[in-house]
């Protein structure tokens, strides 16, 4: 292992425990950029302290943060996402997390992932597995969508534009049912230990996915786009699977975009008139 693993997680601990702090208060929010995008004081907390100390450590390394942080480096680049989950932490929701990825050459290099309100660490480095807490973790074994329990997400920016309802809506009724907790990263920390079997989102950004992609891949699990093409940092379709569920995913998806066999949504105004009988 290298030395990147053991300070990366001593990091992510440090701000995880900053989070807490803030949530027992229960502190206010913000909008971002005209959009129902929220920020706190807590996700900047949290940035200056990951950022401050990547920087302590790694001073040449160039470093990416969600609430602004653009240090220029070497070929060495940090994605942090210092609060996954911002939505759920303002209205005291406790399903967020901390994400610190990095990748190195176009490839990842070392993920951890910390959730503070369970306590749990995952850990990820290029070619040595993936762990929770220390323990080795794999994904799920679960061989058809039919038996699957997915997760997904609907972005806070440019909502009207996002057509993620109508893969919602055929992946519920294709599987066990499709969950929507609010933190992108830990649902691929959750595909990575087989408590999902897939998860996918439209327009994540590298900070959301650095830490949690290397977390799925390590634990023998497999990211793609939605046509089953190469996934890199900058795709804006990310679709992440145990690997055996992953060819049926991709053809859902296909036939999805193409608009074949799709139920219709049930309509409301059916529905209600059918309710008053
Ligand atoms: C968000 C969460 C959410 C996902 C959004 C992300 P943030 O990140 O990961 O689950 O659906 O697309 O932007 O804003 O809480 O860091
Ligand atoms: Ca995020
Ligand atoms: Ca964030």
């Amino acid at each position: 292992m290298s030395e990147f693993l053991p300070k990366m997680s001593a990091i992510a601990q440090e701000a995880g425990k900053l989070l807490m702090g803030y949530f027992a208060q229960g502190i206010g929010y913000e909008y971002k950029g005209g959009e129902i995008d929220l920020v706190t004081d807590a996700d900047r907390a949290s940035e200056r302290l990951i950022v401050g100390r990547l920087h302590e450590l790694w001073p040449e390394h160039q470093i990416v943060a969600e609430e602004g942080t653009h240090r220029q480096g070497n070929s060495y680049h940090w994605f942090v996402d210092p609060l996954d989950g911002t939505t759920n932490f303002a209205h005291g929701i406790p399903v967020f997390c901390v994400s610190i990825g990095l990748e190195h050459e176009g490839k990842l290099q070392a993920g951890v992932l910390f959730d503070p309100t369970r306590n749990e660490l995952f850990s990820a480095e290029r070619g040595c597995g993936a762990t929770l807490n220390g323990r080795p973790i794999q994904v799920s074994r679960t061989p058809k969508l039919a038996e699957s329990i997915l997760g997904t997400g609907f972005p806070s920016y440019k909502r009207h534009k996002d057509p993620n309802i109508h893969f919602y809506h055929q992946l519920t009724l294709r599987s066990h049912g499709v969950r929507r907790a609010g933190s992108a990263a830990l649902d691929m920390a959750n595909v990575a230990c087989g408590r999902y079997d897939g998860f996918w989102e439209f327009n994540l950004n590298p900070w959301d996915t650095c830490a949690g992609a290397l977390l799925v891949q390590e634990a023998g699990g497999m990211i793609t786009r939605f046509d089953g093409s190469p996934w890199r940092l900058d795709s804006k379709e990310t679709l992440a699977s145990n690997g055996l569920l992953h060819r049926e995913l991709v053809h859902q998806f296909g036939e999805i975009f193409a608009g074949r066999g799709l139920a219709p949504l049930p309509s409301p105004v059916e529905y209600a008139r059918e309710r008053q009988h």
